[in-house]
């Protein structure tokens, strides 16, 4: 599939660190489908990642910004602006980082400021970034916004952790701004909620190879890959869906409305 459908649109990619991250494959595919973009990470994983890499596969600039300091993004939407030539016409958000899970902190011995940060950095950010967009007027009519959310806001999964409070936040923010942003600019908001991907912020979720088994046996489909989630937010980036807003997109094969399932039921002797 090569289809140039985002040619001639700019846009800025959260959340590239190595070559397993969504945001890494998000940034592959824009390019080969025609975009230009600005790639963008905090100053940490800059120096930890192989983000220059992927910046010098798809012809990108790289800027810095901690998505927590409202400075830091100020300044990506207003450099990204110069470097691209103009308004925006997508931005991907693909940021996580539980404080609580990287303490081993389980549900029911949260650390209340760590959770603070995690809501910050994984679920406010988000309206952090859309404020600023549309306070410095940096997103085009009928552009395009998308984050990535698991379903954990929705059901529960025990090792999720904080993070299912916080996905549940990030999709309130995305009906809410939508709402604002749709009636100000027609600015499209929507949340991609993806299969469990073997990813440096997958994997740091307890038992992440039984979840990721579990639902493969669960889905239809099977999992969706991260190439798979990449070619979607291609299409929720292009103009054929520009009437989609304020909505929570499964991406999961199928997991999201299945029951049960024989091979589930199998492997547990039934
Ligand atoms: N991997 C999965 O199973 C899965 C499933 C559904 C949704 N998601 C979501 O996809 C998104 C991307 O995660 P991923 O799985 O590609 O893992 P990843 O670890 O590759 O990406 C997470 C990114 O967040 C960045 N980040 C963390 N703190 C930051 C900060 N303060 N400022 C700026 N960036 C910061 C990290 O540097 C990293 O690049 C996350 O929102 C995650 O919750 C992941």
């Amino acid at each position: 599939m090569n289809y140039k459908i985002l040619e001639g649109k700019r846009g800025i990619i959260f959340g590239a660190l190595d070559e397993r991250s969504i945001a890494w494959k998000v940034a592959e595919k824009c390019n080969e489908a025609g975009a230009s973009f600005v790639l963008t990470n905090a100053p940490i994983a800059l120096r930890m990642g192989t983000i220059n890499e992927l910046a010098q596969k798809t012809g990108s600039e790289i800027i810095p910004c901690d998505v927590s300091v409202d400075d830091d993004m100020k300044n990506l939407i207003e450099q990204s602006m110069q470097k691209l030539g103009g308004k925006l016409d997508f931005i991907l958000h693909s940021v996580g980082m539980s404080f609580n899970i990287r303490k081993k902190h389980s549900y029911t011995e949260l650390d209340y400021e760590l959770m603070k940060k995690t809501l910050d950095v994984s679920a406010i950010s988000f309206h952090r970034l859309l404020q600023t967009c549309y306070n410095l007027d940096a997103l085009k009519e009928w552009s395009s916004v998308v984050a990535l959310t698991y379903i954990a806001a929705q059901r529960v999964f025990p090792n999720y952790n904080e993070m299912a409070d916080t996905k549940a936040l990030l999709e309130s923010i995305t009906r809410s701004m939508g709402f604002h942003y749709g009636k100000k600019k027609k600015v499209r908001i929507n949340t991609i909620s993806q299969s469990p991907t073997f990813t440096s912020a997958g994997s740091g979720v307890g038992g992440f190879d039984s979840f990721l088994s579990y639902s493969e046996k669960m889905s239809p489909l099977g999992n969706a890959s991260a190439d798979e989630c990449a070619e979607y937010c291609v299409v929720m980036f292009s103009d054929y869906t520009k009437m989609v807003t304020m909505q929570n997109l499964f991406h999961d094969g199928g997991y999201s409305f299945t029951g049960a399932s024989e091979e589930v039921l199998n492997s547990m002797g039934i």
